[in-house]
């Protein structure tokens, strides 16, 4: 199976980011820190439904590229909305509510939120987003479990599949032409005009507060990934939208190890590379175009201002890569005995890991080798049915064996 990924190399681009010094201390406290994960997590863990994902070591996979250990962490299973995008919009519509009942004199948490205890105040907010789907679902599913009105703005490329998981949690749904950072741009608009509160997973200039707790709530999967491991990862492989998962995790994780933490890789969709472009450009660089790709999740052309201040330093390379290799590890994954489900934005990372196998050169940038031990995020499972159906070949019950 690992010897159909080398024909993808030629269609790849690698950039090796020489202005990195992740030796150097992690900084950027005022964005994400370990103090903002303890609160973050307190709240995200009192809710009912909360539960550590599982952590799953590919072994086969392991010895036949050569390294030590590979581990994959499952966001099939986060919550019932099946990705770690779940930690995220919803915190940050719970903290926004907290806030907001703050300026009225009242001190809650998300426990009374979920009780309803202040239904009269947080009935009248609306929260809004402009969303390639995970994200605009978190953010219903926070708003309806909080007592608060939600409208999502979403893109023309987005599934009609992924627009009905998020109508199913009574937001009302807007689409618009154009691509995701079209339907951002639309979302601040109309926000602006009707009083809406803005819930973004990105950050752009006089826009920060919010996003920050959206990437706090994310850490709380790499808190648990690191619990999960015997062993402190030797590099971890994240794929890049607008690039907020990947600076919570590696802001979690440059300040937990501070000077021994480990390479950090970022794989992006070619026709999406707005974190590798930017990396070649020396500043956050705007990519026009469709953004069409298989990887939705992953489909940005604009990064996030405070997640590139985190990662600009900290990444050792950019790789962008093709659609092509994305339905294979979705059905090796499939086919496990232990069978996994896993999305198309999910396996970004894996994919990539295992093009890059296939070049002495990168093996040897990132300082891959027998004692590698690898981490990478899963970060959904099959979010859009109809799609992973059609790029399995069997639904995720199916794969689960569940019929
Ligand atoms: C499943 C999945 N993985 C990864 C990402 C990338 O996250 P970010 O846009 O914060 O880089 C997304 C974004 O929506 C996603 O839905």
């Amino acid at each position: 199976m690992i010897n159909n990924f080398k024909q993808y190399l030629e269609n790849t681009e690698f950039f090796d980011n020489t202005s990195n010094t992740v030796v150097g201390k992690y900084e950027h406290q005022d964005i994400l820190s370990l103090e903002g994960f303890q609160k973050a997590s307190k709240e995200i863990t009192s809710w009912e439904e909360y539960k550590v994902t599982p952590l799953v070591s590919l072994d086969e996979l392991a010895k036949q590229t050569g390294v030590s250990k590979l581990y994959y962490k499952n966001e099939h299973f986060r919550f019932s909305l099946k990705s770690f995008k779940a930690l995220g919009g919803a915190y940050a519509v719970a903290n926004l509510l907290i806030n907001k009942l703050k300026d009225e004199g009242i001190e809650a948490n998300s426990s009374d939120l979920l009780d309803g205890k202040y239904k009269d105040i947080t009935s009248k907010i609306t929260v809004s987003c402009a969303t390639d789907g995970n994200h605009g679902k978190s953010v219903a599913w926070g708003a309806s479990n909080f007592g608060c009105n939600c409208e999502i703005f979403i893109h023309s490329h987005v599934s009609i599949s992924r627009e009905k998981e998020i109508e199913k949690y009574g937001a009302i749904m807007h689409r618009i032409k154009g691509n995701y950072d079209d339907s951002v741009h639309e979302a601040a608009r109309v926000a602006k005009e009707k009083g809406f509160f803005t819930v973004s997973d990105t950050s752009y200039e006089g826009y920060t507060e919010v996003p920050k707790d959206v990437m706090q709530g994310y850490t709380v999967m790499v808190d648990e990934a690191l619990n999960q491991m015997d062993e402190k990862p030797t590099h971890v492989f994240l794929q890049g939208g607008v690039g907020g998962m990947a600076a919570a995790v590696a802001s979690f994780i440059l300040e937990t190890y501070e000077e021994e933490s480990p390479i950090f890789v970022m794989i992006e969709p070619t026709n999406a590379d707005c974190l590798l472009q930017s990396a070649k450009n020396g500043e956050a660089t705007v990519v026009h175009g469709d953004l069409d790709t298989v990887m939705a999740g992953l489909s940005c052309g604009e990064v996030s201002l405070l997640a590139w201040q985190i990662l600009e330093n900290k990444t050792k390379a950019f790789f962008s890569i093709p659609d092509e290799p994305i339905a294979k590890v979705m059905k090796y994954l499939a086919n496990l005995p232990e069978p996994i489900v896993a999305g198309e934005s999910a396996v970004a990372g894996l994919a990539g890991y295992m093009i890059t196998q296939f070049s002495e050169e990168y093996r040897k940038i990132l300082e891959i080798d027998e004692n590698s031990k690898i981490l990478f995020l899963g970060t959904e499972g099959d979010t859009d049915a109809l799609v992973y159906e059609e790029m399995v070949g069997k639904s995720s019950s199916e794969v689960l064996k569940k019929v």
